[in-house]
């Protein structure tokens, strides 16, 4: 039995409780952290999962994952520091922070292993993507990656990708969000109920979505299919390409590199 606890029990952390429950965990083989005991009473009776004091984490548990903001991460490294070691496996879902932090502030040897996941991990069907740090052996990749796959997919990139990663899957569900937010509200202007509109948008999400998964085909082949001359699609993809979307979905996925690039030079 492997033991996983997870370090700061928020969305991100509870969303991989939550899913490693529904992936075939049992309650017994998952411990959590948390700093206000009634959040942590709250995931305790929600899943049946033990809130635990770090030190205790660290004896029982064979993973760490830490799931705290990036900003918050010094004093957990100050407090798993004297309970760590080569035995031990480090799993670090933090935005922006490289596995050469944990390596400087944690004992030498202690394998870490760096993971950008995200939000749709609640539904099992997380985009997570792993990077071994310098101490990290393929069976600590091996073992990390077979967690992730019971709660969606994972790739391997190498460390120097994360940055890119981040912006792109683990934002990405907002931006996806952000754009269904958009559609609702046409609909509202176009003189639609909400709960259709929502209806409308939400089923064409996912349809579109699992055209994509399931065909091998392009975007662009599914979008053309949908664009027939002089018809509808074209007058709204003209909009589109006039309001630059396309142009701004590049700033926006470069900004968001570019602060998970920060996030990391904070700690340096
Ligand atoms: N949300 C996402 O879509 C997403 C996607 C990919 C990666 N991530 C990464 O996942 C991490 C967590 O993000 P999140 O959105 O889940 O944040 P969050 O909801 O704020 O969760 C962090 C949790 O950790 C707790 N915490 C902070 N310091 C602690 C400590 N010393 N000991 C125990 N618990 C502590 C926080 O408690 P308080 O409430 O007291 O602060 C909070 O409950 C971040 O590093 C982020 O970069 C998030």
């Amino acid at each position: 039995m492997t033991v996983t606890a997870v370090l700061g029990a928020g969305k991100i952390g509870e969303a991989l409780l939550a899913g490693l429950l529904q992936g075939g965990r049992g309650p017994e083989e998952l411990l959590f952290t948390e700093r206000h005991p009634e959040r942590a009473a709250e995931l305790t009776e929600r899943y049946g999962i033990a809130g635990v004091e770090v030190g205790e984490a660290a004896k029982r548990a064979d993973v760490l994952v830490v799931a705290v903001k990036p900003q918050d991460i010094e004093p957990v490294l100050a407090e798993l520091a004297p309970l760590v070691g080569p035995g031990s496996l480090v799993v670090s879902l933090c935005a922006g922070l490289p596995t050469s932090l944990y390596e400087r502030r944690l004992p030498d040897g202690v394998p870490v292993v760096r993971v950008m996941p995200n939000t749709p991990m609640v539904v099992g069907e997380a985009m997570s993507a792993v990077s071994p740090g310098r101490y990290a052996t393929p069976e600590h990749v091996a073992l990390v990656k077979e967690m992730l796959a019971t709660v969606g997919e994972v790739v391997e990139v190498p460390e120097s990708q994360q940055d890119a990663v981040t912006a792109l899957s683990g934002s990405g569900p907002a931006y996806f969000f952000f754009l269904v937010e958009a559609m609702i509200d046409a609909g509202i202007l176009l003189g639609l109920p909400r709960a259709v509109a929502e209806k409308l948008i939400i089923q064409s999400a996912v349809g579109a979505a699992k055209m994509l998964a399931e065909t091998s085909e392009h975007p662009v082949i599914l979008r053309e299919a949908v664009t027939s001359p002089a018809g509808t699609t074209i007058n709204a993809i003209r909009e589109l390409e006039k309001h630059g979307v396309r142009a701004a979905l590049l700033a926006a996925i470069e900004a968001a590199r570019d602060r998970s690039v920060e996030l990391g030079k904070a700690h340096e």
